[in-house]
């Protein structure tokens, strides 16, 4: 197979650093749609480029991979597309991405980068920009990380089956909704039972969590077996192993519900640092995006996300923040 010659917008990409992309992610988040604006940053948790540094300095992807008791499906290469179907913006991956492969132009500003392929992308899709700046972040990150012979692989994109429904505004709604448990669900205090929605995208992406219980053991009750899918799931869509913060099996993304949940303590707090997931969050929320379901009780409906893998960054987290240059 030719190698390619590496684009201007590569090597740009290139040489941006964590912070720096969490910086545009800021800058533009305002003029994101809201029903990606927490999905962008949740997808940016599941893939920092902490993972791919860390993978990256060794010679020996596999040998770094155990040392860092990745689990799961931790290949970005590997899941390109699926990746991005908790997005809604997934309906316009195929012309996003093939708007970053033809971008070739090196010198803008990350935001400015994503801003003109974004809008190139909605003249071209008849949509408004705000619906694709969130996904247009995302390919470029994907882009970064996988490189441009990857990226430009044809695979299948998300089939329509597997993404969200057309109308955004009715997903950020249903989103909000209050569930319902029935009649007399006023009468039932902490026998309330709640939705917590795992995959808004099949009629069996949902569990109910009772008043008080945390998503790991509410997700047990699931008789579905999910193993088969993902050999993590032994327990229901999320999966799980200690329950009690120590495997980091079970993080997670909100995309809706964060305040549902009862309040991050120090102890989940320092684990998730532990693990390496926190890059997202910010310190002083006490309902973050980022979660553990064995630490989150439910107090009302959710909406998340489930990452395909998990491990120990930690211990190459500083390696690869100093490669990086974040801090
Ligand atoms: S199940 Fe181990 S950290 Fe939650």
């Amino acid at each position: 197979m030719a190698v390619l010659e590496k684009s201007q917008l590569l090597g740009s990409l290139e040489g941006q650093s964590q912070q720096a992309w969490l910086d545009a992610l800021d800058e533009l988040g305002s003029s994101m749609h809201p029903v990606d604006r927490d999905a962008t940053r949740i997808w940016f948790a599941f893939w920092p480029l902490e993972l791919k540094a860390a993978l990256e300095s060794s010679g020996d992807p596999e040998a770094m991979a155990r040392s860092m008791d990745l689990e799961g499906e931790w290949r970005l290469e590997a899941q390109i597309d699926s990746a991005v179907a908790f997005l809604y913006g997934a309906h316009f991956w195929a012309p996003v991405k093939k708007a970053v492969s033809r971008h070739d132009e090196g010198s803008a500003s990350l935001a400015e980068t994503i801003r003109a392929i974004a809008i190139g992308v909605a003249a071209h899709e008849k949509v408004d920009v705000a619906l694709v700046l969130g996904i247009t972040a995302v390919a470029l990150m994907t882009f970064r990380e996988v490189g441009q012979e990857a990226f430009d692989e044809v695979v299948d994109a998300p089939a329509r089956g597997e993404l969200l429904p057309k109308n955004p505004e009715r997903v950020v709604a249903k989103r909000k909704r209050e569930s319902s448990d029935g009649l007399l669900t006023f009468l039932k205090g902490i026998n309330r039972r709640w939705d917590v929605r795992w995959n808004e995208r099949t009629k069996n992406g949902t569990f109910r969590a009772i008043t008080g219980q945390d998503i790991a053991m509410a997700g047990d009750s699931v008789e579905q077996e999910y193993r088969s899918l993902d050999y993590r799931r032994t327990a229901g869509p999320v999966p799980v192993e200690c329950r009690v913060g120590s495997c980091g099996y079970c993080w997670i993304g909100l995309l809706e519900g964060r305040g549902s949940l009862t309040e991050i303590s120090e102890f989940e707090r320092e684990r998730l640092a532990y693990f390496g997931y926190d890059t997202i969050n910010d310190n002083t929320d006490k309902h973050p995006l980022i979660r553990l379901a064995c630490q989150s009780q439910c107090y009302g409906d959710v909406t998340l996300a489930i990452p395909p893998w998990n491990g120990e960054l930690q211990r190459r987290h500083q390696k690869g923040r100093d490669r990086l240059g974040t801090s």
